[in-house]
């Protein structure tokens, strides 16, 4: 990170307005070694300062893990109901990147969701060229039919409407009626058509890991900084 004018440090993490941050600065809010910073176009390591006395959150960026609850969706649209985003500090709705989900989940799954304020970091993580692995917890409601490990293994597995098969994915069962599946691609609603293309409706969908990360005891709704 470069030092930045302050009023674009100020407006970079979501703290106020370039045009609100001379008010900011003048009553003396940013502070370098206890010292006020008052003028806006002199510059700073954000990870230098203090603010209202805290130092700047997620100087190097934005990172963290959120347990998504069921009935939140993952967009930014406010017509679209409650938004995984109105779990979060509001600050972090205003810095610039704004901060993304890395991928969806559907508004009735639920578990890992990444959110970040890194576009190359989203672009690593759900590119199917970095196979970086999710897994699953599926609940469908009927029996899962033989041979299923074999056939989603197999990277055959053609759905409705595109021109390539499911790369090979690892199907794990542990009852009748529920799998753990582990993809490293991200289609829309890719579990649920898997098991669609098969004769099973999906009741309940959980993501319990993204590549290494895990929610480790994350209450829904909670989220974790990594
Ligand atoms: N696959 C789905 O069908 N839905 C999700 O939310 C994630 C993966």
């Amino acid at each position: 990170m470069k030092p930045l004018r302050l009023d674009a440090l100020l407006s970079r993490y979501g703290y106020c307005s370039r045009s609100e941050a001379r008010a900011w600065l003048k009553a003396g809010r940013v502070t370098l070694n206890g010292k006020a910073l008052v003028s806006h176009s002199d510059k700073a390591l954000p990870g230098t300062v203090l603010i209202d006395g805290e130092p700047v959150e997620f100087p190097d960026g934005l990172l963290v893990v959120l347990h998504k609850p069921a009935d939140y969706v993952c967009s930014h649209d406010p017509g679209e109901g409650p938004s995984v985003y109105d779990l979060l500090p509001p600050r972090w709705l205003k810095r610039n990147p704004v901060v993304t989900t890395i991928g969806r989940l559907d508004k009735d799954a639920t578990g890992v969701l990444l959110i970040t304020d890194d576009g190359d970091l989203v672009h690593r993580w759900t590119s199917p060229k970095h196979k970086v692995a999710k897994l699953y917890e599926v609940t469908v409601d009927a029996d899962l039919p033989p041979g299923l490990e074999a056939l989603f293994a197999a990277g055959t597995l053609m759905l409705d409407g595109e021109d390539k098969p499911c790369l090979p994915a690892k199907l794990e069962i542990v009852g009748a009626r529920e799998a753990r599946l582990e993809l490293t691609e991200g289609r829309y609603h890719q579990v649920k058509r898997m098991f669609a293309s098969q004769g099973c409706t999906v009741t309940r969908l959980h993501r319990s890991r993204f590549g290494d990360i895990t929610l480790d005891g994350l209450a829904p709704g909670a989220w974790r900084a990594l």
